[in-house]
């Protein structure tokens, strides 16, 4: 079955769950949702098509029998997944936009705290309630380069051309932030109680700067003009939504 996702390869710090500080013992991510498979062989005679990738290359092998066959081993190192829907989000009941590390599922730390090897960070459906506050991400720079995701249904950032299956890169100290369309429907909406719903997005946030590959360089997928989102914006209209 054909399946479809983001992969980020990871070559520091292994990932673990981030501290929760002041959050105290249980949230965001808690470890009782991440699942480990159960251990199993099959002793099957069957080619089998071996991939493995080593020093940036794939190689290949074929075994005239499954390699799943081994009955007992010791290991401390194993594959798991995680639902995102288990993820017990964070936010703010009063007023200002957090820092997208609160949204922190994984965490590969660096020697300096702050500044990660890599987050994985996702922004799922949750209650907006911040009261005078301009909700959407506000505009920033920042010395972490961050690469988005968006999963399902839209970012409430980006009204348009930001759909699911597609990226953003916003490399180190690249200013950025809300589309005009995003802006212009947060400044004027009412800021009572309300569910973003319908969406899942995430970010690998990293204080590398990320270099792009040729395909992605050429690819007609590209949108040459994706800053012109921002083109439209008056003096006027920045100095109402401050930082906040
Ligand atoms: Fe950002």
């Amino acid at each position: 079955m054909p399946v479809r996702g983001y992969v980020c390869e990871n070559y520091g710090a292994p990932f673990r769950l981030p501290d929760l500080g002041p959050i105290g013992a249980n949230g965001l991510a808690n470890p009782r949702d991440f699942e480990t498979p159960v251990a199993a062989f099959e002793d099957v005679d069957r080619p089998t098509e071996c991939v493995q990738k080593f020093a940036g290359r794939l190689w290949v092998t074929t075994f005239a029998h499954s390699p799943l066959d081994v009955v007992a081993w010791h290991g401390n190192n194993a594959p798991y997944r995680y639902d995102t829907a288990r993820f017990n989000t964070i936010n703010t009941v009063s007023f200002d936009h957090p820092d997208p590390s609160i949204f922190t599922v994984l965490t590969s730390p660096s020697d300096t705290p702050g500044t990660a090897n890599i987050d994985f960070v996702i922004f799922p459906p949750r209650w907006m309630v911040a009261e005078h506050t301009f909700r959407p991400p506000w505009f920033h720079r920042n010395v972490m380069s961050e690469f988005m995701g968006l999963v399902t249904g839209a970012y409430d950032a980006k009204e348009g051309g930001f759909a699911p299956g597609g990226a953003s890169l916003h490399n180190c100290m690249s200013g950025h932030g809300p589309d005009q369309a995003s802006y212009d429907k947060a400044v004027a909406a009412e800021l009572k109680p309300h569910k973003l719903t319908d969406t899942l997005a995430f970010m690998f946030e990293t204080r590398m700067p990320i270099r792009t590959t040729q395909w992605a360089q050429t690819t007609p997928l590209m949108q040459l003009d994706y800053d012109d989102v921002w083109t439209g914006f008056t003096k006027g209209d920045v100095s109402q939504s401050g930082e906040g």
